[in-house]
């Protein structure tokens, strides 16, 4: 076991590090303040291939594992949950499951110009080369086998009605991986995934969330009325959906604790920076204990989340069961991130209340990642389950 980086990941975390430092950290207030979309820099994520970081060549892909993965989400979130969770939804909830599930036609069609540095990111038609995962509905979210939105087949066509909600990228997206039911007798196997063209005749975007944190990643609402998808445009097989949305979301939920891994970091590193340079009493505050040793423990529980995101790539690579470990990641970090936001704000007192700083923007962002891809009670009964199991 070694717990150095490669040269590789070395080369990575200083190239996105500086990326943010140019053109993410002078707009990541501004995109907050006016729920702006950072289309500009969404197009510069695609051509330095941050769009497909674990994507294979072959489709466009810059060819990293998941190790290079986090790396990238954690130092994008470090500056912008924004743009993190941007990346994370196409790289994980949209390429993964188009790379793992799909026909090579689909890549073809659906992966490559969403990854490639020649147009991921970019304009096509009223939209942009990037996708999103439409899963829940207005009426449901945890559990997810309970969709309505209803696919039938008539010939070589579907016929796809639906409603859902909270789709990060949604309001932008080109593709949408879409599930529906094709077969409602039979719960959670009569669930089939599809391919949305969202320039398609049929598909919308209703209403933008109005949310807490994350306000530069839109997330909004997806209906299908009467759209009509070519079996071609199935991924995977009829009634396979359920599970392909479960193997997506293990992918996707450890990008979401590197993502809260990220918001965590920046919120510390700016707490350590503002307590090296506030005197009270004679001192700088880190020489209070009450703030030096919160400080101890914001670097502990980071490192620890670290470490267990780092193990959840370990097993994902090396092909063994990993669900487990991910959902455990991202259970942990995110409960990291609201932890030392929380202390990041307490620390700087009313400086870390008011809008000039990041913490407060971070401390919204962090919320979200214990809620989306599967809330913490979520990630607690998949840990129960496989405890008792095993
Ligand atoms: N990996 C692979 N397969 C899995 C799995 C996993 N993690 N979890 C379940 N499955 C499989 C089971 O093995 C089972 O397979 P069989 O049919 O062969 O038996 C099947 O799926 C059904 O499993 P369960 O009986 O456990 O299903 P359930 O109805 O009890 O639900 C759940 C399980 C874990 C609670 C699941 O519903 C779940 O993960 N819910 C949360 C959904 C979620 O994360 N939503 C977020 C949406 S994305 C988002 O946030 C928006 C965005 O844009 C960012």
């Amino acid at each position: 076991m070694k717990f150095d980086l490669e040269e590789e990941h070395l080369i990575l975390r200083d190239t996105v590090r500086d990326f943010a430092e140019k053109f993410i950290r002078p707009i990541a207030s501004e995109i907050d303040e006016k729920e702006e979309f950072p289309f500009e820099n969404v197009r510069r994520m695609g051509e330095m291939g941050f769009l497909g970081i674990k994507v294979s060549p072959e489709y466009g892909g810059a060819g990293m594992d998941t190790l290079a993965y986090i790396i990238l989400i954690e130092e994008l979130s470090k500056v912008c949950p924004s743009h993190g969770v941007i990346a994370s939804v196409n790289n994980s909830l949209y390429a993964y499951g188009l790379e793992r599930f799909g026909t090579e036609e689909q890549k073809e069609r659906f992966l490559k110009p969403l990854v490639s540095p020649e147009t991921a990111g970019s304009k096509t038609g009223n939209k942009i080369n990037i996708g999103a995962f439409a899963l829940t509905e207005p009426h449901t979210g945890s559990d997810a086998a309970s969709l309505r939105s209803r696919a039938v087949k008539k010939g070589s066509k579907y016929i796809i009605n639906g409603q859902k909600v909270w789709i990060t990228n949604g309001p932008v997206a080109k593709y949408i991986i879409f599930f529906a039911q094709t077969d409602p007798d039979k719960g959670h196997k009569g669930i089939t995934s599809f391919i949305i063209d969202m320039e398609r005749e049929g598909a919308r975007v209703g209403s933008k969330e109005r949310k807490l944190g994350i306000r530069g990643a839109w997330s909004g609402e997806i209906v299908l009325e009467d759209y009509e998808a070519d079996e071609s445009e199935v991924l995977g097989e009829e009634g396979q959906g359920f599970k392909i949305a479960m193997e997506i979301l293990n992918d996707g939920r450890i990008g979401i604790g590197a993502q809260a891994l990220g918001i965590a970091e920046g919120a510390y590193e700016e707490a350590k920076e503002f307590s090296k340079n506030r005197f009270t009493f004679g001192k700088p505050i880190y020489e209070h204990e009450a703030v030096g040793f919160t400080l101890a423990d914001m670097w502990m529980r980071i490192e620890a989340a670290r470490l267990l995101l780092y193990k959840a790539a370990y097993l994902k690579d090396s092909g063994k069961e990993y669900y487990w470990a991910s959902s455990m990641a991202k259970l942990f970090a995110s409960e990291v991130a609201m932890w030392v936001t929380t202390k990041a704000i307490q620390i700087m007192g009313s400086m870390g209340y008011s809008r000039e700083t990041n913490s407060q923007r971070l401390f919204r962002d962090a919320k979200v990642t214990e809620i989306y891809e599967g809330t913490s009670e979520i990630q607690r009964l998949i840990l129960l389950r496989k405890l008792i199991k095993s």
